[in-house]
């Protein structure tokens, strides 16, 4: 048994070893850190000689181009670096040859020591009281500039098992001055050199995480968030291989993402020598931390790997990453509820007559989570007032929430309510009592977006008093699910904490459903922001479950949710069923597609149930059942995308149980021309000499075929199986070994 982390004192060499995969770096001579390798090569056996003659070309200048583990400015000024620190140096303290040059940007960062550790945290972190299902090794790197007493400890924690290295970066001022950092990313990632691709989302509001892979060429490509959530437009993750080479199921693939809510950047540099290296931190265009003596800041974390198994082997490491080690534990077990949300139903027409209505059908049709949406609190006619005032409309529940909850408990749901704790209408009684409460610049223009103006998390009080009001709606009603919403993007940032407001609004957000979470372990969050708009391995600390897209459509939801699964688990990817004609998009869908579409993450129900005719609530309770049979499979499975949507043809998705005596074939058309024909898709994963049994929501027998047949031949083409006319765009299949 090889350990994870290996230190050679005389090579001064750090390897770095997972079951599948390595990752090195050195000392050299002066103490300076630098990168040696990462590949996809099973280590523990393999000799790591000779690896000087990796370095990199010393072209043009002196360690410009070397691969620094944790490049500064200082050491290097030509290139991208991952921290730039500023000291205030004093006139006092030069030499009679030094001019007073204020003030002094140059960190050169030497080694110190290290230490392993196990299960060490990166900030921003939770656990819940949540232990690590396997306790993973740390590795503690300690750095020292060569003047200062400034210190920066870099991190790695490694997951065996997965083939997933985690690296932060603690830094600490223990000199007797404020340190101002003007950029500071979480890790400098390097590759090996090579041309390469990068995929990445490319989305926007109602397109979340559709994709598009360019060619990284010499130069800068910097991906960037600046709304204050994570953002509709770009998502912290990204997969690179090399160029043209790369499979579902095979090819290099190196991925990774951020585990932060805020404006982040990966900036993707690759020098003229062709080495590669990736910075994943803050966005650094607009950030400012200031660290006083003795203080420390830990960043958040960036998490990456390599693989030879394809986008699905990259996926499916990340998936049960993030089920293992960061999406809290439910109190209500681990699959997700089949939730019902009243918004496309009502919007803000909302009345305790109506919810009582929708309450009893959904609980009819076999839902389990009843969710009010927004304008269930005082004064919230529409968009334009009220948010802020976290209290119970009177005028529409003049008994409060309690009777309304009693029955969704009577009928055997539990209940989940919208809020949007980070925002506030100017036309609201918050807002009248204290209008300095928000972001601005004084004497400046607030811009409204959505009617609304975002709280200033930067400020104690302010978060304290969104706590508080969040806590008495915990304490008064019996609440286990908040939709946690987030509807706008900031514009004038002023805050009391300045530009660590870009970090601090993430605290604050993250404090409060930390200390709600913790008072109340019954509670699930759901991460919502118009949509897709804050999904990461941050806020999935804290959240069970994300809105994936505001866009309903199950034609365009198809291509949200290939992307979205290329790095979030379908476990906690939410997706409704609406109304036959879609209120995004005006297309009329059927109802077999809508709920083949749904069924693949979360599935919810959006429509205005009370309006269906009988036989159509029939065909929902069916098909709600059939979840329900085949949704351990989809929620905990591992994914196979046999095909995406933005190939052309068809979205094929294979879930398979941990057994892979279980499995779920899902399929959706998304061309379908008359004369096309679909291939016979070939399944991955099964027992080859099992006999799976083919069954559909009606529980009809399909055909029994061989695991091996399946897979070598893929699923027969009769219509029924999941060959298609125009008519039939949709099918999903439960296949259970016999
Ligand atoms: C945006 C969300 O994405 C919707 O689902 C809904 O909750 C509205 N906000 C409510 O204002």
């Amino acid at each position: 048994m090889v350990d994870a982390i290996n230190f050679d004192a005389r090579s001064r060499l750090f390897v770095l070893r997972t079951d599948r995969s390595f990752y090195a770096m050195r000392v050299l001579a002066h103490g300076e850190l630098v990168h040696v390798g990462f590949g996809a090569v099973a280590a523990a056996t393999m000799a790591l000689d000779n690896l000087d003659q990796y370095e990199e070309p010393n072209y043009v200048w002196e360690n410009q181009g070397r691969r620094w583990e944790y490049p500064t400015f200082g050491d290097v000024t030509t290139h991208d670096v991952a921290l730039t620190t500023v000291f205030p140096q004093t006139a006092t303290a030069l030499r009679d040859d030094e001019a007073a040059h204020l003030p002094v940007r140059d960190l050169r960062l030497r080694y110190v020591s290290h230490e392993i550790s196990t299960d060490d945290e990166p900030g921003l972190a939770a656990q819940h009281g949540r232990s690590p299902v396997l306790p993973r090794p740390v590795l503690c790197i300690t750095l020292r500039d060569i003047g200062y007493a400034f210190i920066a400890r870099l991190y790695y924690r490694v997951t065996p098992e997965l083939d997933i290295f985690e690296r932060w970066v603690e830094l600490e001022n223990t000199t007797d001055m404020p340190v101002t950092l003007e950029a500071l990313a979480f890790a400098t990632v390097h590759l090996p050199t090579d041309r390469y691709e990068l995929r990445r989302s490319a989305g926007a509001w109602g397109r979340e995480f559709v994709g598009v892979t360019q060619e990284l060429h010499q130069g800068v490509t910097p991906l960037r968030q600046r709304g204050l959530n994570t953002g509709h437009n770009a998502n912290p993750c990204f997969l690179i291989h090399p160029k043209g080479q790369i499979g579902p199921e095979n090819g290099t693939a190196y991925f990774g993402m951020m585990a932060f809510s805020g404006n982040w950047c990966l900036r993707f540099e690759v020098l003229p020598t062709d080495a590669v290296r990736i910075h994943g931190g803050y966005e650094d265009s607009h950030f400012a931390m200031t660290l006083n003596p003795s203080q420390t800041h830990r960043t958040p974390a960036f998490i990456f790997g390599v693989g030879e198994d394809g986008t699905n082997g990259a996926s499916r490491r990340l998936h049960t990453w993030m089920h293992r080690y960061v999406l809290p534990q439910s109190a209500h077990g681990p699959l997700r509820p089949v939730l019902y949300n009243g918004w496309e139903s009502v919007y803000f027409d909302m009345s305790m007559e109506k919810q009582l209505q929708l309450a009893r059908t959904a609980a009819a049709m076999g839902v389990e989570l009843f969710c009010v949406d927004d304008g269930w609190f005082s004064g919230r006619r529409s968009e334009r007032a009220a948010l802020g005032d976290w209290t119970v409309d009177r005028s529409i529940f003049p008994q409060g929430l309690t009777p309304l909850i009693t029955e969704v408990r009577r009928l055997g749901m539990r209940f989940g309510l919208w809020v949007e704790p980070e925002m506030v209408n100017p036309d609201s009684d918050l807002y009248r009592t204290h209008p300095d409460w928000v972001l601005h610049f004084p004497g400046r223009p607030r811009t409204q977006m959505r009617h609304q103006l975002i709280l200033d998390f930067g400020r104690r009080d302010v978060v304290e008093a969104i706590y508080a009001m969040l806590d008495t709606l915990l304490a008064e009603n019996d609440i286990t699910f908040f939709k946690w919403d987030m509807n706008r993007y900031v514009t004038e940032a002023g805050s009391a904490v300045e530009e660590e407001i870009w970090y601090r609004h993430v605290q604050g957000v993250y404090g409060i459903m930390d200390r709600l979470l913790k008072k109340y372990p019954r509670l699930d969050i759901q991460s919502c922001s118009g949509g897709g708009g804050r999904v990461d391995a941050g806020i999935l600390n804290r959240c069970v479950q994300v809105w994936t897209s505001d866009n309903t459509d199950a034609m365009d939801r198809v291509y949200i949710q290939d992307g979205f699964s290329l790095f979030y688990p379908p476990g906690c990817m939410e997706s409704w069923v609406t109304h036959e004609r879609n209120h995004q998009t005006g297309r009329a869908v059927d109802l077999e597609v809508r709920f083949d579409v749904a069924m693949r993450g979360v599935l919810g129900i959006g429509t205005n149930i009370d309006a269906l005719p009988a036989e159509e609530l029939e065909n929902y309770r069916r098909k709600i059942a059939f979840y329900k049979r085949i949704r351990h499979i989809i929620q905990g499975g591992e994914l196979h995308r046999l095909a995406e949507a933005q190939n052309g043809g068809a979205s094929v998705w294979q879930s398979v149980s941990a057994d892979r005596r279980e499995s779920v074939y899902s399929v959706v058309v998304v061309q379908a021309m008359q004369g096309h024909h679909l291939p016979f898709y070939r399944l991955r994963n099964l027992i080859p000499d099992a006999i799976y049994r083919l069954t559909d929501e009606w529980d009809h027998e399909l055909g029994n075929f061989s695991g091996g047949q399946l897979m070598a031949l893929g699923m027969p083409g009769d219509q029924r199986h999941g060959h298609f006319t125009c008519s039939v765009r949709s099918r999903t299949v439960l296949l259970a070994a016999v």
